[in-house]
């Protein structure tokens, strides 16, 4: 569905990603590991035209994703929950749902319908809709970034550390939301996490990225038992 065909990117001279390349099926749960400054989050930014990558090809369902501003790509099905959940914290938690369905042009009955969906779905939402989102827990500003990223019914949705700084009992909740997506909605899903164990844990494949670099992609259980893997990203020594 979503193909990525050895893209390089740069910031200025320095070269943030090398020749990647990167693929996501239907209904895949697809995540990237890798380490701070690795380039993951310049990988999504490349996918969604916020940056330019200098070199190859980025398709989503055979269209040029390269030749798209950002808010066509969204339109088209592909939509980025960026890390540091940037809900809009002076707007209420609806208007924040309402302004991740802004690039379709949808009725109010249309609007109403998916913010029910979502309120089925993250019921503290609901219970806070009008509050303004600054004033929610990191945990909830995480679900509202979910749920305004849904607004649009992305067929991909790509998530950038959803679990970054939350306590470990949110983060069992954030990663149950992003399956039931997958799973419910039939959304693919990517995963951008340095918590590799649980990115391994409910993914179904993986890249890990170093340096700008894909040094190793493969099924998530393969990796899971993967020695160097294991010593690099999931602190266990081999036996
Ligand atoms: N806007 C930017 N300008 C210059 N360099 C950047 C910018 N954003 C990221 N970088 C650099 O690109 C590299 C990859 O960063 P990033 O994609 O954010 O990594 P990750 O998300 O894996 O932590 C890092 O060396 C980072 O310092
Ligand atoms: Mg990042």
């Amino acid at each position: 569905m979503l193909d990525v065909q050895n893209i390089s990117t740069y910031y200025g001279n320095a070269c943030a990603l090398h020749n990647v390349s990167f693929r996501v099926e239907k209904e895949e749960i697809v995540s990237i590991i890798g380490a701070n400054g690795a380039g993951k989050s310049t990988l999504m930014k490349s996918i969604m035209g916020v940056v330019k990558p200098s070199s190859g090809y980025i398709q989503y369902k055979g269209k040029n994703l390269m030749r798209m501003p950002t808010h066509a790509i969204v339109k088209n099905g592909v939509v980025y929950v960026p890390e540091g959940r940037d809900v809009f914290t002076a707007l209420s938690v609806q208007d924040n749902l309402r302004m991740g369905a802004f690039s379709k042009k949808l009725s109010s009955r249309e609007i109403e319908e998916r913010f029910d969906e979502m309120y089925e779905m993250f019921p503290r939402l609901k219970e806070r809709r009008k509050q303004l989102a600054g004033t929610l827990s990191g945990g909830e500003q995480q679900m509202l970034a979910i749920a305004r990223g849904l607004m649009s019914r992305p067929e991909i949705i790509m998530f950038d550390e959803p679990s970054l700084g939350l306590a470990p009992v949110i983060v069992d909740e954030v990663f149950d939301r992003i399956l039931a997506i997958n799973k419910k909605m039939h959304i693919s899903i990517v995963l951008v996490e340095q918590n590799a164990y649980m990115a391994l844990s409910i993914s179904n494949r993986a890249y890990v990225l170093e340096n700008g670099v894909m040094t190793m992609s493969g099924e998530s259980q393969q990796l899971i038992n993967d020695n160097r893997i294991r010593k690099a990203y999931l602190g266990i020594r081999e036996t």
